[in-house]
């Protein structure tokens, strides 16, 4: 009986080291309910949203006494700057490309209107964590509209044998359609909805892993005690094929169960991730009002309204040290000249590659604590997308799904933008590294259009209608490298493979860094997603604050929740 003793003896020891941290952290009123606004009409009017999304870098608009310095403005660096804004911080973002938002920033062509990197939202239904989160960074500005309950479908097999599943929304809806598509495996699908949904309700356990200090992870994990704590920690270190196949030899149903791709294989891959990422649409799938844009249409007010400003057209060369080696700001590039910028707290969004290896300089990459963390990731799959307009709307074109083949395509529909996405390697492209986009010769351009063909005759088959394409952008991961800085066109940051979700991994994947005064937000964090990525900005403003926002935020969700059972009641 001696294990449970001291199973029950690491949860108090756990919630012992919490109340440290909660006692012994400054408090911040961070979060409120007065701060929300009723959404007004969508801003529409292309001056007023470049004005906030596309404000250029000049010396004159960097704030004065900076209380920090945000690098990159996806989802993980604004959600960063607006809670620290929130805590009173005055906070500067700064952005290299030429419009803020990351994988979230939007282009146009032919008065078509493309989504980079969001094609739809899970848990986002009424007082979840997540809304409460972003209703918190966006005074409640941005609202979401629910896609059907079937929101996507999945296509397997080649042309004479293709199987057609279909993805069903709902807190049983999901189950219930499974069920009826795979006959006789109705043990097998409980089995593992009651493992997606404790995968779900125990990942916190693992963001502590995060929060606490090291010596108490290692001690937990060399006595074996992480796993009396909670099977989530196994969870997440099982590849995905192992533990499908305890629950069900059908391989359609193991392809349906990981079919959320992003670059593994599920024999590489860790079941929990796969199961968090279904589960993240259970209770329905989302898509912004107004595209994907709107997430730094709102959360940017929110940053300035502390002082601070998001400013795009600045290239982060570097991190400044002092002597003491602790970070003290950034450099920019502007025309040739490299203009210091300075704050005592560095973030750096533009990933654990770039942050290290770019950043930094040699000596201070060599470092061995540097060098472990480096040693625990690998750089992720690239991305290969074709975007394609279509006239008409997509009533009219009969598109009404999101349609999936395992494990090569992912191809959504919404209005009557339509993507077709497969995952690329960084090596097939590589020889054109270095050159500038638009300008990378004949035979990168046949390569691109080439694969583009095969992805839009592949499509044909199942949408004819792709016949009448207004317009096709092609996009490889050096397309990534130019738009999203991502040093070797990483779709999802750092792999997902399971050596990252393994204890020692994502303990060492924090916020904080071996650096002194600078501090890692976004995807690689926690794990990709914008869910993943705002997670990623709230783990690392609650490491800048030295104050647990998720318990702040839990607070004010519960607060949330009762005001509106009374409401209900009177
Ligand atoms: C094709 C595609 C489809 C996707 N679909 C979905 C989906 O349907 N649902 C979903 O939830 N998620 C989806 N994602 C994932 C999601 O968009 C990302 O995981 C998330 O937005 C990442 O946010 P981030 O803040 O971590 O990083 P990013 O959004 O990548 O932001 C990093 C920012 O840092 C900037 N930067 C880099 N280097 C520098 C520098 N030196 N100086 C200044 N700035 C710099 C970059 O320009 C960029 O703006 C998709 C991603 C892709 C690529
Ligand atoms: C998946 O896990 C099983 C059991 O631990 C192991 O035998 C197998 O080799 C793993 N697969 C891969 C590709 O690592
Ligand atoms: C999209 O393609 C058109 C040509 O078809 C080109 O003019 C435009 O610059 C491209 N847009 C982007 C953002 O690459």
């Amino acid at each position: 009986m001696w294990w449970w003793l001291l199973g029950v003896f690491s949860c108090v020891l756990l919630v012992v080291v919490v109340i440290f941290f909660l006692i012994t952290g400054q408090r911040y009123k961070v979060f409120s309910e007065k701060c929300l606004r009723p959404p007004g009409p969508l801003v529409t009017d292309s001056r007023q949203r470049d004005d906030r999304l596309k404000r250029g870098f000049r010396v004159d608009r960097i704030p004065p006494s900076l209380d920090a310095v945000v690098i990159g403005s996806g989802v993980g660096g604004l959600t960063a700057a607006a809670l620290l804004s929130k805590a009173g911080k005055r906070v500067v973002v700064l952005e290299q490309h030429d419009q803020a938002g990351g994988c979230t920033h939007t282009f146009q062509n032919k008065g078509f209107e493309f989504d980079v990197g969001i094609h739809y939202l899970g848990q986002l239904h009424e007082n979840s964590l997540l809304r409460v989160a972003l209703d918190q960074i966006t005074d409640g500005k941005l609202q979401f509209t629910r896609l059907e309950q079937h929101f996507d479908t999945l296509i397997l097999g080649q042309a004479d044998q293709r199987r057609e599943y279909h993805i069903h929304a709902g807190k049983t809806e999901m189950a219930a359609s499974l069920k009826k598509q795979f006959p006789g495996e109705e043990e097998a699908i409980d089995e593992f909805m009651r493992l997606m949904k404790l995968a779900s309700r125990r990942t916190p356990l693992i963001a502590i892993l995060k929060i606490i200090p090291y010596w108490l992870v290692n001690f937990l994990v060399r006595t074996g005690l992480l796993d009396l704590i909670s099977s989530v920690f196994r969870l997440a270190a099982t590849n995905h094929s192992e533990m499908m196949s305890r629950l069900t030899q059908n391989k359609d149903l193991h392809a349906l169960s990981a079919y959320l791709f992003y670059g593994v294989p599920p024999k590489e891959s860790s079941f929990l991730i796969n199961a968090l990422l279904l589960h993240h649409y259970k209770r329905g799938a989302y898509y912004p009002r107004g595209g994907a844009s709107e997430f730094a249409f709102h959360i940017i007010p929110v940053i300035q309204r502390s002082g601070g400003a998001v400013l795009v057209r600045a290239s982060v060369q570097r991190v400044l040290l002092n002597q003491q080696g602790k970070a003290y700001g950034v450099t920019v590039l502007k025309g040739q000249e490299e203009i210091e910028v300075h704050a005592p707290v560095v973030i750096s969004n533009a990933g654990i590659f770039n942050t290290f290896q770019k950043f930094l300089p040699q000596h201070i990459q060599d470092k061995p604590e540097i060098q472990s963390l480096l040693g625990m990731v690998r750089h992720g799959m690239g991305s290969f997308l074709v975007f394609v307009g279509l006239d008409g709307t997509k009533e009219e074109l009969g598109i009404d799904n999101n349609f999936n083949e395992v494990p090569l395509m992912y191809l959504s529909a919404g209005k009557s933008c339509m993507t077709l996405l497969t995952m690329a390697r960084y090596e097939w492209f590589e020889e054109w590294e270095g050159t500038k986009l638009g300008k990378r010769g004949q035979d990168y351009l046949d390569l691109k259009n080439g694969m583009a063909q095969e992805l839009l005759d592949w499509a044909l088959t199942i949408f004819p209608q792709l016949r009448d394409k207004v317009c096709v952008n092609v996009s490889t991961p050096l397309t990534n490298v130019h738009y999203l800085g991502a040093p070797r066109g990483e779709m999802y940051g750092a792999e997902h493979n399971l050596e990252r979700f393994t204890p020692e991994t994502v303990a060492r994947t924090r916020p904080q860094t071996p650096i002194s005064g600078l501090y890692l937000t976004g995807q690689d964090v926690f794990c990709n997603g914008m869910a993943g990525a705002l997670h990623g900005g709230l783990l690392c403003a609650s490491a800048v604050l030295n104050q647990i926002l998720y318990i702040d935020l839990l607070t004010l969700k519960t607060r949330l929740k009762h005001r509106q059972t009374n409401h209900k009641l009177t």
